[in-house]
Formats: C-alpha cells, structure tokens, sequence
C-alpha cells in the first residue's frame, strides 16, 4: 500500500529534509522563496524528488545552455561586445583581480541585504539593468521579465528600446505586486517631445527613477551582429516605447523616404512582413498602410542623437522631479561635472562592452569615481555575474549592481520561471556571500574594515 506523504515524513524525520519542503514545489522550476538561503533548501529538497532546477547555476554554463536554445542572431545579439570584445572580457577580468578577504566570528544570524535608494527600500542590493529587443530571446520579453521582477520586489528597468511598451509591463507588474519598484531608460531621441512624452509616460507608469544612457548615442561596432548582417531594430523588433508614444505616432507622416533600400527578393520580403506583425494593431492594416516600414525609417531617423551635450541635461532637469540617473559614465571629471549640473545618481557601465572596445573596466571606473564622490548613489553593471561580484562592487563603493545578459539569457531558456529562479539564485548566492564574509548587513561591508585585496 502506498505510503501517504505525511507518514513518509514523519519516518524519514525532518533532519533527512533540508527544512520544510519535502516535496518540491507545485513548478519546481519557480523558486519557493525570495531570495534568503531557503532557496538553497528548496533546491536540495527537490533535488531528493528527482528535480533539477531549470536553469545552471554557474554563469558560464547558462551562457552555453542559452546558447543552445536561442538562435544564432539571437544569441549573438546578447552575447556579442564591440570589435575584439576585449572591454568585454576587461569587465570580466576587473572583478577577478580583487579577492573578497572573508572574516570571522561576526554573529550573521539575522541577514539583511536590502538597500535604500532615492527614498526607497529594495530587499536586495541588484537591479535589473535594460536590455532591449528582448523578443529575440522569448515571446513574452519584457511583460515576463516585469512579472518575475514584481514578484521578487527586483527593480526592473524599462528599456528605452523594449519590446512590450512601460504600460504593459507595468500593468504586468502591478497585477503580481501594486506598485513593484520600476525605473526607464531614456535614449535621448532627436526630437524633444518624444522625449518629453517618453519621460511624462514614465512617471505615470510609477517609475522612481530616470536613467538616461549617454555611451550609445551612436551604435558601437559589434563584429557578431555586423557578419549576419543582423540588427533587430530594422525588423521592427526593440521599438515597442515608439510605436506606443502618441508623439513618436504623429512624426510618421514626415517619415523621411528610405534611401538606403535593400535588394528586394523573398526575405526581404519576409522581413517586411515581420515588421508588420510588431506593429501594434492590425498586422494587414501597418503593411497595407506604410506605417510599419514607416516606423522603422522614424525610429532610425530619430534614436541617434550625437549633438548631445551637458547644455542638454537642465532641459530634462526641468521637465522631471524624478530622481535623474547617467548611465555610461566612465570618467570621474564626468561625474564631477553631472553632479554639478544637478544629476542624482550615476549607472558607472561601459554597457557590456557592447559600445567602445578597450574601454576601462566598469569596476575600475567605480573605483576611481567613488575616490572623488564619497556620497553620491551609484550603481555599477557590466561583468557582474553573481554573489561574489555583488559583494566586490557593494565593497568598493557601489550602493546596487545592475544585472545584464544573465537574465535575458534565464528569459530565453525558461521565460518567466527563468527570471525567477536567477533572481532567486543571485539573492540566495549574494546573501551566502555576504554572511560567510561575516557581514550580518550591506553597511557592514563598508564599515572600514578590510574585506577586499587586490591581486
Ligand atoms: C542585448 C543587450 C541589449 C541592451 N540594451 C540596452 C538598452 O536598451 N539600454 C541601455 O541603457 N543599455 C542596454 N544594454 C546594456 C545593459 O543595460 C547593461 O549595461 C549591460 O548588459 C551590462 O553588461 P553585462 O550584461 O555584461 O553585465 C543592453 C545590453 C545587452 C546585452
């Protein structure tokens, strides 16, 4: 006779099962908890039922498997740097030269990893930073990004360059948790009104906080993307914050003529109709009309703008009370002067090393900038992988981290599950780190002792 599960408990005694769960979870791909090491639990405990988790753990290794589920222009748009990729391998390399020097004897029984920024409190020091197209990778982009983000209390930032619009996926978030903390991401476009209704949308959507990203006002050399002759944009995919924008809508009657036609035959013609199927509404009705082929022309007419200049940063000053972040600022001159031009906060990122090859590393930068600006909050991404690298960077000086291509690749291979189970590995692996350091709190790991050496 079949044994019931609570009489297989009670024989085997709890001390056989790692904490409570016995048996893993309804969808043991979503993690039972939140961050805390009851995520370590529940994977132990699963794995007794014969379940592996959905996604590897080691960075590496998710890199690989997302490697084998996307396709090549998929794959190389999110992995793929600019020219030898050597900034992107200098990110790397940066958080490999310092070494954590672990302490002991502190009492870390009780573990805090929350933050405080800009007035609000996020139960892990890790952001999601924007990635855009995000289609490429997963049907449900964005909006399943927002919905794992909300769930984990994550702050996820909006991509100026998504593929669901800051509505729907704050929509999307305030379904899981009303309110969930959010940001967006500007690319300053050419006309200003875009801007300004970019940023307006922003704040109704809840955002608390403005990023505007100043490395990519030009599109950086990427030998991956250039030899498939790939760039989504052009596929309509990745403009989703446009084609919602009623101000990006009213420009595309004056959308300049395409004088750069490419050849016409029968993927050209795919492509064409693929443009359409991303334009909102109707997919017959934005082909018949022009206006899909119409927005891509728009978008590329209007996204670069490289006559931007520090003149530019009180307009947008003016027209937002939202706490204003750069991102993409390298130089501690730089961050002297955007402090002084009324700038709240910085993302220090040389974008994955997608935008200049042989770039300093974004940790090097930190450093260098956190010397001149002992207060200012700043958040670090490019290169941070897991816990340890959440630890160096809180260390030396960031008050958060951005997290990148792991979590496009965690979408590509398991969408929404995915999210939540690297969210959940990244806060179980920061909060592992953190107390077996001995820091019981992040102000611990900034309160003058040693805990960092460099190689
Ligand atoms: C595929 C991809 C798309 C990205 N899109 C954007 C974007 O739309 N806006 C932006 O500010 N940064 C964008 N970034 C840069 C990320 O925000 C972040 O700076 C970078 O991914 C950090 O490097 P890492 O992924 O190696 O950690 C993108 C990065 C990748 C990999």
């Amino acid at each position: 006779m079949a044994l019931g599960r609570r009489r297989l408990t009670a024989m085997l005694g709890d001390t056989f099962f790692i904490g409570s769960s016995l048996m893993p979870p309804d969808n043991p791909s979503r993690p039972a908890a939140n961050g805390t090491i009851a995520r370590q639990h529940a994977v132990y405990s699963a794995g007794l039922a014969g379940h592996r988790p959905l996604l590897p753990t080691n960075a590496g290794a998710l890199e690989a498997a997302a490697e084998h589920v996307l396709s090549p222009k998929a794959f190389a748009y999110i992995a793929g740097g600019a020219g030898a990729e050597q900034t992107l391998t200098g990110n790397r390399a940066a958080l490999d030269h310092w070494q954590i020097v672990p302490r002991v004897l502190s009492d870390v029984s009780t573990r805090d990893t929350s933050i405080s920024l800009f007035g609000h409190r996020y139960s892990q020091p890790f952001l999601l930073s924007p990635i855009g197209a995000l289609e490429l990778v997963h049907g449900e982009a964005d909006v399943a990004v927002a919905r794992a983000a909300a769930a984990a209390g994550v702050p996820m930032i909006f991509s100026n360059q998504a593929s669901r619009s800051m509505e729907d996926c704050a929509l999307a978030m305030n379904r899981v948790a009303a309110g969930a903390p959010r940001w967006f991401q500007l690319y300053w476009p050419k006309s200003d009104a875009l801007a300004e209704s970019l940023v307006t949308r922003a704040e109704a959507c809840g955002c608390h906080a403005l990023v505007v990203t100043l490395d990519t006002t030009l599109l950086g050399w990427r030998p991956r993307d250039l030899d498939l002759g790939h760039l989504p944009f052009l596929l309509g995919q990745g403009i989703a914050q446009y084609t919602s924008d009623p101000v990006f809508r009213s420009l595309l009657a004056d959308t300049p003529d395409d004088r750069g036609r490419p050849p016409i035959n029968a993927t050209t013609l795919r492509n064409v109709l693929a443009t359409a199927r991303h334009f909102p509404g109707s997919s017959l009705k934005a082909l018949t009309s022009g206006q899909a082929l119409a927005a891509v022309r728009q978008f590329v007419a209007t996204y670069s703008r490289p006559n931007l200049t520090w003149a530019g940063l009180a307009w947008l000053r003016e027209r937002t009370s939202l706490p204003i972040l750069l991102k993409g600022v390298l130089a501690a001159d730089d961050a002297q002067r955007a402090v002084e031009q009324g700038v709240d906060g910085l993302i220090v990122s040389n974008h994955g090393g997608r935008q200049v090859d042989g770039a300093i590393a974004s940790l090097d930068a930190l450093v260098n900038i956190r010397r001149v600006l002992p207060d200012l909050p700043i958040v670090l991404d490019s290169g941070v992988r897991g816990g340890a690298d959440i630890f160096k960077a809180l260390a030396l000086g960031a008050d958060a981290v951005g997290i990148g291509r792991p979590y496009a690749y965690a979408l590509g291979i398991g969408g929404e599950n995915g999210v939540a189970e690297l969210l959940a590995n990244l806060a179980t692996d920061f909060e592992l780190t953190m107390a077996l350091s001995g820091c019981a709190d992040i102000a611990a790991l900034r309160d003058g002792t040693e805990r960092m050496t460099r190689t």
